[in-house]
């Protein structure tokens, strides 16, 4: 496809764009959880309104765009005051909470290093329920991450597993508030008390709930203490494009003081081109998002956001109470944030997501991981509330059906797999597994129920390479 010799009238381009849209799932009917966090129409649209005055506005250049500064000093601000931040504290404004968790590590290894010029192969140590975004971080940053095992009934990290793995190459704590997962909090004063007897930084990921945490603390849930108030937590990040309701490339990295952020910008004017100042990992960088925050966070403001999370911690006590009187299903923990995982009882999770698929539900499935169960994630937004009573009510009605029976076709495939190394899965034999399996990337009609199953079985490292060749078929070829 070259670039069009004949261009397309506007009605057209929207006519096409608005086609491309129809598989696609309807997160504005409510059906799917995750992914989208959308206020009511006129939150949505001041939201729309602020992103496109400054779409075109680029943070790259400070000294052009003052305006971007002074909106990006406000948002650090409030989101210091909302979690715990002193007269020392800082922060900058990221596109997303993984590159918010990739700088903490970066400002503590280069932190690390600069005190000790000689230190190979830095590690984290990362509980194993941590958003694989550390890992990711881990992988870019040649840092190691080091598995901190969690409770397998609260899904919290074991407090004392830090103490006995730190050596002597230890940069840098992690921990979630809350993890994805199953909303655990973990507990963040035990672990800030290490942090601070060894003088190790410690970074607590808020991503996708800390923004939630004081707002339901207010309300009267019980939520430890968990932000840079608490002694030994050196930084902590937070997305805005999740529970603050802004479209996505808003989050926040906060630390307690210049120290370590300093390590996070890179400088670079050993050339013939610009001064290159880069706090963050992009370089050039829309004033969208950060006008889309800055509004939305004065729209709402305290009374908005508190009786956003007001209906959130209803619909979630209401999912609870609801799913722990069904017999064939079950809560994973006991998430106080609206983050709730789903296990099968005497019913495997994966089918039951399949039927409710068919009914328009949208869920995400996960894999069991140590004493943790497979599962499917409820990530309710607001979207979601009005159809909760629905939603349960399909489940009610689809968890009490049996399993279907695994088809002919898949139990050759279950008898193969174990036998299967990571070298021999080839791109080719990848889409002869999927044929098999009947799964057809361009039908959203596709059953994986049988599929997460087995990939349930395989080894991770199996099924990372799986999932990296299935991206592929997803994404190869030419139109
Ligand atoms: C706890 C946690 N940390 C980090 C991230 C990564 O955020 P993003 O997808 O914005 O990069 C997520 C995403 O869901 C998360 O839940």
């Amino acid at each position: 496809m070259g670039l069009p010799t004949i261009p397309l009238s506007h009605t057209e381009i929207f006519r096409q764009l608005r086609a491309f849209q129809i598989r696609d799932t309807r997160w504005s009917t409510g059906q799917t959880f995750g992914l989208t966090f959308v206020g009511d129409e006129a939150e949505r649209g001041l939201v729309e309104e602020a992103y496109r005055l400054y779409q075109w506005e680029n943070a790259l250049d400070p000294m052009l765009f003052p305006s971007l500064v002074q909106m990006e000093k406000q948002v650090i601000d409030i989101a210091l005051d909302h979690l715990g931040g002193g007269s020392q504290s800082c922060g900058s404004f990221t596109s997303g909470g993984t590159e918010s968790v990739m700088l903490a590590v970066k400002s503590a290894r280069d932190f690390a290093r600069k005190a000790n010029p000689g230190l190979e192969k830095p590690q984290m140590l990362v509980p194993v329920t941590a958003h694989p975004c550390f890992h990711k971080a881990a992988h870019y940053l040649g840092v190691e991450s080091v598995p901190i095992p969690v409770d397998p009934q609260t899904g919290r990290a074991v407090v004392e597993a830090y103490r006995t793995h730190i050596t002597n190459r230890t940069v840098l704590l992690c921990a979630s508030a809350p993890s994805f997962g199953i909303g655990a909090i973990d507990p963040i004063a035990e672990i800030g008390e290490i942090a601070l007897s060894h003088n190790i930084p410690f970074h607590v990921d808020g991503c996708i709930g800390a923004f939630m945490l004081p707002l339901l603390r207010d309300l009267g849930a019980k939520i430890p203490p968990f932000d840079l108030s608490v002694p030994g937590v050196t930084s902590i990040s937070m997305d805005f494009h999740k529970y603050a309701m802004i479209s996505k490339g808003a989050s926040v990295v906060l630390y307690n003081d210049a120290e370590l952020w300093r390590n996070q910008t890179f400088v670079w004017s050993d050339w013939n081109g610009y001064a290159l100042v880069n706090p963050t990992v992009q370089s050039s960088r829309s004033g969208g998002p950060l006008a889309a925050t800055w509004a939305a966070l004065h729209y709402l403001g305290a009374p908005g956001y508190r009786s956003l999370a007001k209906d959130l911690l209803s619909a979630t006590q209401h999912v609870k109470e609801r799913v722990k009187n069904m017999p064939y299903v079950d809560v994973v923990g006991d998430p106080v944030v609206p983050l709730v995982a789903i296990r099968g009882n005497e019913r495997i999770i994966f089918h039951i997501a399949d039927r409710m698929k068919e009914r328009g539900w949208d869920m995400h499935p996960q894999f069991s991981h140590g004493m943790l169960p497979e599962s499917v994630h409820l990530t309710i937004t607001p979207r979601n509330i009005p159809q909760i009573g629905q939603f349960l009510d399909d489940l009610a009605q689809v968890s009490e059906l049996p399993d279907p029976p695994l088809p002919a076709a898949l139990s050759t495939l279950a008898a193969m797999l174990p036998y299967l190394t990571e070298d021999a899965l080839t791109p080719a034999n990848v889409r002869a597994l999927m044929d098999t399996a009947e799964i057809n990337v361009d039908s959203p009609q596709t059953k994986f129920g049988h599929i997460n199953v087995l990939l349930n079985q395989l080894k991770p490292a199996l099924r990372d390479r799986l999932f990296l060749l299935f991206y592929e078929q997803l994404f190869a070829g030419r139109t």
